[in-house]
């Protein structure tokens, strides 16, 4: 298995693997514009046992995190934003989806400077909610009531970057 930086031609594979574990799913553009702006925040994972038999076969992406700077703070903080996470059913439990948050995480103290990071999660997500709370140590910050479009609540969560790196 590979961590690598989201590049432009995996945007198509990134998609499949978004449609696939969640209902939350982005335009094309929506994730150039994260690849170009913000290059180092975003990655995915590729199975290497799987990919590229021959040149022309596309990689196997078993999982991404897609990621950004919050541009206009309101805070007035520099933090960043998890955008969407997932990791395909076939690859979960191998440690993917931490390793591609702290990759994700790391690059945005050391080349953007943030202090924290946020991001929204179901109220019903228990597996991102492990993760998030026990293996991430974020802390929910409140609930958003009928955050999503088919009306579940989400928690709004953040971490301090500030003692990590
Ligand atoms: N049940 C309980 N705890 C879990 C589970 C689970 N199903 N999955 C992960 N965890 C917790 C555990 O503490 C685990 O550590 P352990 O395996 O040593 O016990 C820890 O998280 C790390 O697990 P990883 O192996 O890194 O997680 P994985 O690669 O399996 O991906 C994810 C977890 C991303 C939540 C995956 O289940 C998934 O893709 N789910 C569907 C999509 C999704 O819910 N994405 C998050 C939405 S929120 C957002 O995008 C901001």
């Amino acid at each position: 298995m590979d961590i690598v930086m989201l590049h432009p031609s995996h945007i198509p594979h990134v998609q499949t693997c978004n449609i696939t574990n969640l209902p939350e799913n982005y335009f094309a553009k929506y994730y150039l514009y994260h690849a170009l702006t913000w290059p180092q925040l975003s990655y995915v994972a590729i199975d290497l046992s799987k990919s590229q038999n021959s040149p022309h076969d596309p990689p196997k992406i078993v999982g991404y995190v897609l990621a950004k700077m919050e541009e206009e703070p309101v805070d007035g903080i520099p933090h960043g934003h998890i955008t969407s996470l997932s990791v395909m059913r076939t690859h979960r439990r191998l440690g993917l989806a931490e390793k591609l948050m702290r990759q994700s995480q790391k690059a945005m103290v050391e080349t953007f400077g943030a202090k924290y990071v946020s991001l929204h999660v179901r109220v019903s997500n228990k597996a991102a909610l492990r993760l998030y709370k026990d293996t991430l140590q974020f802390e929910v910050e409140k609930v958003e009531s009928k955050y999503y479009a088919d009306g579940e609540d989400a928690y709004s969560m953040k971490q301090d970057l500030g003692f990590i790196w």
